[in-house]
């Protein structure tokens, strides 16, 4: 099937570099000797994708993905290795001599290459009746013209017309060789039914007398198309578009994207317009990095797209009533996706076409820099003039504003967002904040659920909570990343950058405890004839304490008990060392509830002189716990740190996915062993 030359084939995959390839489609950062980036292949806010440019390799440690420069471009584009051959030859501009090939032979690769085949053909076609006919000439690309658009920009979008006839697609492609099936599959042709519902064997063009804008995908590939009426007939729609197909999914489409994609990566922020004019004026504009929803309410899909590029958009809506709506509508939904949204209206009656045909490139590009606002303060300017002067509208129109805050993933952000509210609408910013805890109401067991505004959110922004068993990969990657994302679980391992100052604290506290127990209660009977010395000392003989003076004051309670002695506090206060002296006093005298440094709420407080098992087997596990997040949390951010051999990186997942297992262990046992009191 392969009619590329072996040593053609060589040569492509010599000059391709992967990360120029891989740079295309997700924004790479280096760490160390790898690149990495959140994985394009599946849905997740921290990179586990990675790319290794001396082995030539990619590889997602959250979904699996792996492979070289070929299978990259075969996985993002689902096309087959011929195809993703000639796309990297294209890019890298080497000709491929392909043997001569019957469209039928070309046909028969493989289905979405078909597609794809046949749409770049009608585009083709269709930008060759925009030139080259009478009618493309004086209808098509008379109506351009007239809206303002130059040849530049119509060759840049291979902008095209359709003639006004039933057939002339169907004709030409079907004379050029292309088959019936893949035209009707992208929806070029339809076919004719009668009233049964049966194929009456009768074909005819989808688009007639249609300016013809093609929807590429981000690698530039043409998969669907948006076409224009040019007759002012109120019963035709004004716009007619491809349906969706195997190559053409319309929630995971920007139009405008790909020519927009390097723009929008310097210049660190994305337009979204609504319409294929607003895209192509102000890319002629000189403002390039702009792409459009295409009338459609956003989709999740499309914001990740975006995120690939930049983490700021920019709304750009009409300023008139459903403008303004549309652009409350859609932008809950990128605040989810952790988007920094700003919005700017135009003048009522403008949209961004309009508008810059109107004012020219400079003073439209100053517009949007100075009118530009964040879209909370948007928001909460537009609700609060809104409700001024009516109570009762204005804790509606904060309760709004509040939910837009409460889907915003990032904490800090958040607590901004509620700071300049309470101003803007004049109340004190605590009253707020109750509103806001009341309002994003955690989900079912979500951690923390008193804690300020801080991991809870209406929706909540990492999926943490899983319903179904995770798979082990899952699992790896849920602790891979899961830990590092703000709300996640109190069982999760707090973050990697805190944790020096952080972990160290709760290992130490931990350690306190049991040394706290041991001195108060060394004589106590945990069994008939066990004591909490002999039981903690056993319990912990494995391990010693790592903190340096607790650590020296364990070795001194060993010492006592082997010499027959309780390792008491009245006892040890005999010691020689003034440090361990009074190291044992504040711990004598430590109040048994808990310093109020234990971050993990769930301390419960019960009488540990009556019940000094549990209190002991209670210090214990806290300390293991203790230990397996400390590893957890060195494990994980080893996996964060190139050059990691495979075997290496097996066996540090391996090791994350059993620790995470001993960690909900220790969990579960922490909870039954402690009573509930209190
Ligand atoms: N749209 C559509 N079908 C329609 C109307 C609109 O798919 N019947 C989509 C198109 O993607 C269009 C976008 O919604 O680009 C915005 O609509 P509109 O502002 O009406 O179109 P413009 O692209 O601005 O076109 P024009 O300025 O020529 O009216
Ligand atoms: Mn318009």
């Amino acid at each position: 099937m392969a009619r590329i030359p072996k040593e053609l084939v060589d040569q492509i995959i010599q000059t391709a570099d992967i990360v120029e390839v891989v740079g295309d489609f997700v924004q790479l950062k280096r760490k160390g000797q790898n690149l990495w980036a959140p994985c394009p292949f599946h849905n997740e806010k921290s990179p586990s994708f990675s790319v290794n440019p001396a082995k030539g390799l990619y590889k997602c440690f959250g979904c699996g993905k792996a492979g070289g420069v070929v299978q990259f471009v075969m996985d993002i584009e689902g096309t087959s290795y011929v195809e993703a051959l000639k796309y990297l030859a294209k890019k890298y501009a080497i000709t491929v001599q392909e043997e001569e090939k019957t469209p039928q032979e070309q046909l028969a690769q493989n289905e979405r290459d078909s597609q794809f085949i046949v749409s770049n053909w009608a585009k083709d076609h269709y930008h060759r009746l925009l030139q080259n006919t009478e009618e493309g000439m004086s209808v098509g690309y008379g109506y351009l013209k007239e809206r303002g658009l130059n040849l530049a920009t119509i060759q840049t979008f291979e902008l095209g017309y359709s003639l006004d006839q039933w057939d002339d697609l169907l004709k030409s492609a079907t004379a050029a060789g292309y088959e019936l099936k893949y035209l009707e599959k992208t929806g070029l042709v339809v076919k004719r039914e009668d009233d049964q519902g049966h194929d009456t064997g009768r074909r005819y063009d989808r688009f007639r007398g249609r300016v013809m804008f093609p929807i590429h995908n981000i690698s530039g590939r043409v998969v669907g198309f948006g076409a224009r009426t040019l007759k002012r007939d109120d019963k035709m729609a004004k716009y007619l578009n491809s349906p969706e197909s195997e190559i053409y999914h319309k929630s995971d489409v920007l139009y405008g994207l790909f020519q927009a994609r390097q723009a929008i990566r310097t210049q660190e922020v994305c337009y979204l317009v609504e319409g294929y004019l607003d895209v192509l004026s102000l890319y002629q504009g000189g403002i390039k990095n702009v792409v459009a929803s295409s009338g459609t309410s956003l989709t999740e899909g499309q914001i990740r797209l975006i995120k690939r590029y930049s983490d700021n958009v920019t709304v750009l809506y009409d300023g008139d009533a459903a403008g303004i709506k549309a652009s409350l509508r859609g932008t809950d939904l990128l605040l989810e996706g952790g988007l920094n949204v700003r919005v700017v209206l135009f003048p009522d009656g403008d949209d961004p076409d309009s508008y810059i045909r109107k004012v020219g490139d400079q003073q439209f590009a100053e517009y949007i820099e100075t009118k530009s606002q964040d879209f909370i303060t948007f928001k909460t300017t537009l609700v609060a003039r809104d409700a001024a002067g009516d109570p009762v509208k204005k804790a509606e129109a904060i309760r709004q504003v509040l939910t837009s805050i409460a889907k915003v993933p990032d904490a800090i952000k958040r607590q901004v967002f509620l700071q300049q509210t309470s101003v803007a609408f004049g109340i004190d910013e605590q009253v707020l904040i109750t509103e806001y805890n009341k309002l994003a109401r955690p989900a079912p067991g979500a951690p923390r659920p008193a804690e300020a505004p801080a991991g809870s959110s209406a929706r909540p922004a990492a999926p943490v909570a899983a319903t179904r068993p995770l798979t082990p990969e899952e699992e790896a990657e849920a602790a891979m990343y899961g830990a590092f994302e703000p709300g996640a679980p109190a069982v999760a391992a707090p973050p990697a950058e805190a944790e020096d100052a952080e972990a160290v604290d709760l290992l130490q506290l931990c350690e306190r405890e049991v040394l706290r127990l041991l001195v108060l209660h060394a004589a106590r009977a945990v069994d008939t004839d066990v004591s909490v010395a002999q039981y903690l000392l056993g319990q912990l003989e494995e391990a010693p304490l790592k903190t340096p003076l607790y650590a020296e004051l364990w070795a001194l309670c060993r010492q006592e008990l082997l010499a027959g002695r309780f390792p008491e506090a009245r006892q040890l206060g005999q010691t020689e060392r003034a440090d361990l002296r009074s190291l044992v006093s504040d711990l004598a005298t430590e109040r048994y509830d808990i310093s109020p440094n234990w971050r993990v709420k769930e301390i419960y407080v019960f009488n540990e002189v009556d019940l000094p098992k549990v209190a002991c087997d209670n210090a214990v596990l806290r300390l293991n716990k203790c230990h397996v997040q400390r590893e957890l949390n060195r494990r994980l951010e080893a996996l964060r740190q190139p050059m990691l051999d495979d075997a290496e990186l097996f066996e540090n997942l391996r090791a994350i996915k059993d620790l995470k297992q001993l960690d909900n262990q220790l969990a579960g046992l922490l909870g039954t062993v402690i009573p509930r009191g209190a």
